[in-house]
């Protein structure tokens, strides 16, 4: 069917934008690879481009639910599938979680960061640089989270209508868990590795 088609078309190009926490990761570690000094027009560059992101994973986050409940709609079996299928009610379930996460980067630890460059700015002090360090740590462990999560979905979107093995959504969900350890710690030079 057309309309399915096309709206899969969108569901596949959001799921490509929510690749965001890829790239954040790459720029952190770049950040911190850098070092000091704390607080010049390195750190306002990043902060700003990081904050100018929550708007757009909100946008793309809603419309891969949205997609994804009329994909359902317009299937075989119609809406009682989002009951039926456990792999949908993961999918959505992992949205719901990255929603959560988002919003608590965006509403809890953002203003954080934030209020203390503001103090670093009017008084210089180890103390003020440590606690930016640990909200950085923080937020940088929960762009992971997500990024697991988002590869997670897309991994078992494959298998909405026709679920593979267990061992082998075992064993992607492994090789996910690995790639996005590596993406953690250091971006990898090579792509995969
Ligand atoms: C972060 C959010 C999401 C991402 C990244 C994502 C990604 C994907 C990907 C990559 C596919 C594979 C398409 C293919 O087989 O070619 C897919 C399929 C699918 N997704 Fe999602 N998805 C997300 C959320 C959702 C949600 C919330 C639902 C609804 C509960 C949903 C419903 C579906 C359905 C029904 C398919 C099957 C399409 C088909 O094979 O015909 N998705 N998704």
């Amino acid at each position: 069917m057309i309309a399915y088609s096309l709206i899969k078309v969108i569901h596949i190009i959001t799921a490509i934008l929510m690749a965001w926490p890829f790239y954040a990761l790459a720029i952190v570690n770049q950040r911190a690879r850098l070092g000091p000094p704390l607080g010049d027009r390195v750190d306002l560059y990043m902060e700003t481009i990081i904050k100018n992101r929550v708007v757009p994973c909100y946008i793309f986050q809603a419309t891969a639910l949205a997609s994804g409940f009329v994909m359902i709609l317009l299937s075989a079996q119609g809406f009682i599938a989002f009951f039926n299928n456990p792999i949908l009610a993961a999918k959505f379930t992992l949205l719901l979680i990255i929603s959560a996460i988002l919003s608590y980067v965006h509403f809890k630890l953002q203003p954080q960061i934030d209020g203390l460059f503001h103090e670093l700015a009017a008084a210089p002090s180890q103390d003020i640089a440590a606690r930016i360090g640990q909200l950085r740590l923080q937020r940088k462990k929960a762009a992971s989270v997500c990024l697991f999560n988002v590869l997670t979905i897309s991994m078992l979107g494959v298998q909405a209508w026709k679920p593979f093995s267990g061992w082998v959504t075992v064993l992607l969900l492994v090789l996910i868990a690995a790639f996005t350890w590596r993406v953690y710690k250091q971006p990898p030079s090579y792509g995969w590795i």
